[in-house]
């Protein structure tokens, strides 16, 4: 069977829980591939909304077993606190999830560590989530990191406490205040709550699992544009956020990808710092921003936001090969007169359909504008009930990317999905 790829083609948050815990009711296996808890995935069914972060969008799922891949950093303490509020809605977390020895743990120095080079870079800050995941993913690379499996080890506390002396001799050239102890005892405490749970060679497991029959769906945190590689560097995470990072992320051959679902919203959103080429600053944006509820499921921030951008949209369809693409949030445009989208840049005077590698490049989107369709989308269930005016939008990015829309969502319930 194939490894099935759900993956964000902007600046994350375009809906991929929404999407991973509508396809898993297919799916008998879900499994994260990178980042960590700097996602935010919000889930809506059946009266209950809860954000993940690190479980997989499959869990609320009674038959699909869910992985923790080994490209993922784990926050023991933001996995138990998750994992608490899942079991609080009667649902066996322990029997549905297992945990890659080879996942990497962020220790309450990583957080620290993200905090002071964010302070330290002043008005160029990236804007992270704080939530250590830079810091983890380089003592990864820089083969320095505990893994998950590191906590079986008897020796485990005396490793840990050798990283974090290293991480305070590095954090002394900062000028930045903090308390070394912050959240160790609470970070001790819950990892001896993560050794409760199954952690397993995820690579074997789920390579056997395909051999098996069985057909694994992978869901990808952040979206292209975040990508360590073909994001607006520097303005990026630190993790591959396109499809091959799922082959490493979980251990799995790319012979064996099938589908790439690529996700976007019907306009655009990002948090946090870097170029956005078509944001709206004026009343639209934040209309959009309102109707939306754009702000960040993992800080609150309130996003940034924009219409549409076909130049991005098709580079992240290319680095991914995506072959199905699911529109999100296409009932907050329901109010709109006119629908904007960008169709190219002017870049140095210039026309042009890339996205340019300097993150500082002064970009002017050229548009098209559409009829709005002013009804509202979200009690839609079947695509024949749609109005002409969306469907007109909807076949002309068909056309541009090249790609079918498979998926149409017209609001945060997992009911609200017009399957085509
Ligand atoms: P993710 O990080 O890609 O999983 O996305 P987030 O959960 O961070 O952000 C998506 C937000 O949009 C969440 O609040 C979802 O509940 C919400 N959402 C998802 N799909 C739709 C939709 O079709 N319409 C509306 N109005 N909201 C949606
Ligand atoms: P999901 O999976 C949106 C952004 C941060 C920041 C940059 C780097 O919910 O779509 P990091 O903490 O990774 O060092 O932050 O990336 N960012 C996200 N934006 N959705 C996310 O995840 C994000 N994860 C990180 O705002 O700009
Ligand atoms: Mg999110």
């Amino acid at each position: 069977m194939t490894l099935d790829v759900v993956l964000g083609l902007q600046w994350g948050d375009e809906g991929k829980g929404k999407i991973v815990d509508v396809l898993a009711e297919k799916y008998p296996v879900i499994a994260r591939f990178q980042g960590g808890p700097n996602a935010g995935h919000s889930l809506h069914f059946e009266g209950n909304k809860i954000v993940l972060h690190t479980v997989p969008s499959g869990v609320f799922r009674p038959n699909a077993t869910n992985i923790i891949g080994n490209g993922v950093v784990l926050d023991p303490i933001i996995f138990k606190g998750e994992c608490e509020a899942i079991i609080k809605m009667g649902v066996p977390v322990r029997e549905r999830l297992v945990i890659s020895k080879k996942a990497h743990l962020i220790l309450p120095t990583h957080r620290i560590i993200d905090a002071a080079q964010e302070a330290a870079k002043g008005a160029s800050k990236i804007g992270s989530t704080l939530k250590g995941i830079t810091p983890t993913y380089v003592d990864k690379i820089g083969r320095a990191g505990l893994r998950v499996g590191d906590i079986l080890a008897t020796d485990f506390v005396s490793r840990y406490n050798t990283l974090k002396e290293q991480h305070i001799g590095y954090l002394r050239q900062f000028d930045f205040e903090y308390d070394p102890m912050q959240n160790e005892k609470e970070w001790l405490e819950a990892v001896e709550y993560l050794r409760s749970f199954k952690i397993v060679e995820s690579e074997y497991m789920v390579n056997e699992l395909l051999d098996s029959g069985k057909q694994v769906l992978a869901e990808g945190a952040q979206g292209l544009m975040l990508d360590i590689d073909f994001g607006s560097y520097p303005f990026v995470t630190s993790s591959s956020t396109a499809c091959a990072g799922a082959s490493i992320g979980l251990g799995v051959s790319p012979k064996r990808v099938g589908k790439v679902f690529g996700i976007f919203k019907a306009y655009c959103t990002r948090v946090g710092s870097g170029p956005f080429p078509t944001e709206i600053f004026d009343e639209t944006g934040e209309e959009l921003r309102s109707r939306g509820f754009e702000f960040g499921a993992t800080t609150g921030r309130p996003r940034r936001t924009g219409w549409l951008d076909l130049v991005a949209l098709k580079y992240a369809i290319m680095i991914n090969g995506v072959t199905d693409l699911i529109m999100m949030k296409s009932d907050v445009l329901d109010t709109f007169d006119r629908v904007k989208v960008a169709t190219s840049y002017i870049i140095d005077g210039k026309k042009s359909s890339q996205v340019p590698y300097d993150s500082s490049s002064e970009v002017t989107p050229v548009y098209r504008e559409f009829p709005g369709w002013k009804r509202d989308l979200t009690g839609v269930r079947q695509e024949g009930e749609l109005p002409e005016e969306f469907l007109s939008y909807v076949k002309f990015i068909e056309q541009e990317t090249g790609v079918p829309i498979k998926i149409i969502s017209i609001g945060p319930d997992r009911d609200q999905t017009i399957i085509r």
